[in-house]
């Protein structure tokens, strides 16, 4: 199959470097090689070893008849979400790691690819390299999820496991989490709760089957938290940690992003650096913990190439309705959900 990848970054050279390194085995279980025929970006890469299949124009990707697939790692509503929908329209399937986007479009996008005999598929716009959107979609399709918690943001996490473990001062730490590729470009996403917000956003969408709007959850990031306040909680036997949180309440969701203590014995508590967990409840499975590196190159790209294989293993397969509707966001925490982190040794910091 040949495919382009768009955005040549910390993912998109991941994206080059998974199928290049693994084409073989690859081509083993998708049934066919993948053909890497374009890569669009706007930086030069003339030592590049294909700097000839470098561009700088979309049209030589929409406008190609052999190009069947786009890696969409450009990150960020626009262009993305423009050449999302063409590439859509003509029916070249997408896949990509762009959480905003998906966040934001993705009802349209996946509604766009059902239309056109696509797929958009975005398994590496949540958790990293861990499986989670397949997960929900497919593994636990025999029960109702009720309740979402995790730490979703790598930056976060590593930022403050170095304040903890290291002495780091919030600006060295978040230093360190941009110097390994795990910061979003501007990374206020990351620290102000945004990129968290998006990510719960979306496992809401999937788990509750209705389309949860990121802008109507309440966000809080780790910006007030202080080298004291981490140092408090460890004195008390407890963790600070950036959660993202949802729950089915009756017909309605509520959905939250902040800060929270968690007892040490809290199956999150331990997910420590760029690492991310995922906590979900369902009625007929109980509880269920995804771990796994959260963001960084290649744990990236293995998600993004998953579903690159995906795609070419089902290539009849129309797109499936992820969710239909809107769900009515509650603003505040209902009793029951204040309740239930009572139980489970978490106070919520910043109510
Ligand atoms: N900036 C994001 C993070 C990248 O730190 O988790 C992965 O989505």
């Amino acid at each position: 199959m040949k495919i382009a990848i768009m955005g040549f970054g910390v993912v998109g050279s991941g994206v080059y470097e998974v199928i290049e390194s693994g084409n073989d085995s690859i081509a083993k279980r998708a049934g066919e090689p993948i053909e890497i025929k374009h890569i669009l970006d706007l930086r030069d890469f003339p030592d590049h070893e294909r700097s000839e299949i470098f561009t700088k124009s979309f049209d030589d990707i929409i406008n190609d008849s052999e190009i069947e697939l786009v890696a969409e790692v450009i990150g960020g509503l626009n262009p993305a979400y423009d050449y999302t929908k063409r590439l859509l329209t003509a029916g070249k399937s997408v896949v990509t790691s762009n959480k905003e986007l998906v966040a934001c479009h993705g009802t349209e996008l996946l509604e766009l690819a059902a239309q056109n005999g696509a797929q958009y598929m975005f398994e590496a716009s949540v958790g990293g390299g861990i499986p989670i959107i397949r997960p929900i979609n497919s593994c636990l399709a025999a029960n109702s999820i009720t309740d979402i918690m995790g730490i979703l943001n790598g930056t976060t996490n590593y930022i403050l496991t170095r304040m903890i473990k290291d002495n780091q001062s919030f600006e060295e730490a978040l230093a360190g989490a941009q110097e390994r590729g795990y910061a979003e470009r501007d990374p206020s996403a990351d620290i102000e709760g945004k990129d968290t917000c998006r990510k719960i956003a979306i496992l809401a969408s999937l788990a509750f089957e209705r389309f949860v709007n990121s802008d109507e959850i309440p966000t809080e990031g780790i910006t007030k938290i202080t080298l004291e306040d981490v140092v408090f909680a460890e004195s008390q036997g407890k963790v600070i940690k950036l959660v993202g949180m949802a729950s089915k309440v009756g017909d309605k969701v509520f959905a939250k992003v902040c800060p929270v203590m968690m007892d040490k014995s809290h199956p999150l508590a331990g997910v420590e650096d760029v690492f991310n967990g995922v906590l979900l409840h369902a009625d007929n499975v109980g509880d269920v913990l995804f771990y796994g590196r959260g963001a960084g190159k290649l744990p990236t790209a293995s998600a993004v190439v998953a579903d690159i294989i995906d795609v070419m293993r089902h290539k009849n397969t129309p797109q499936r309705k992820l969710w239909s509707g809107t769900a009515e966001v509650l603003p505040k925490i209902p009793e029951e959900v204040k309740a239930k982190l009572s139980e489970n040794g978490i106070t919520v910091l910043y109510n």
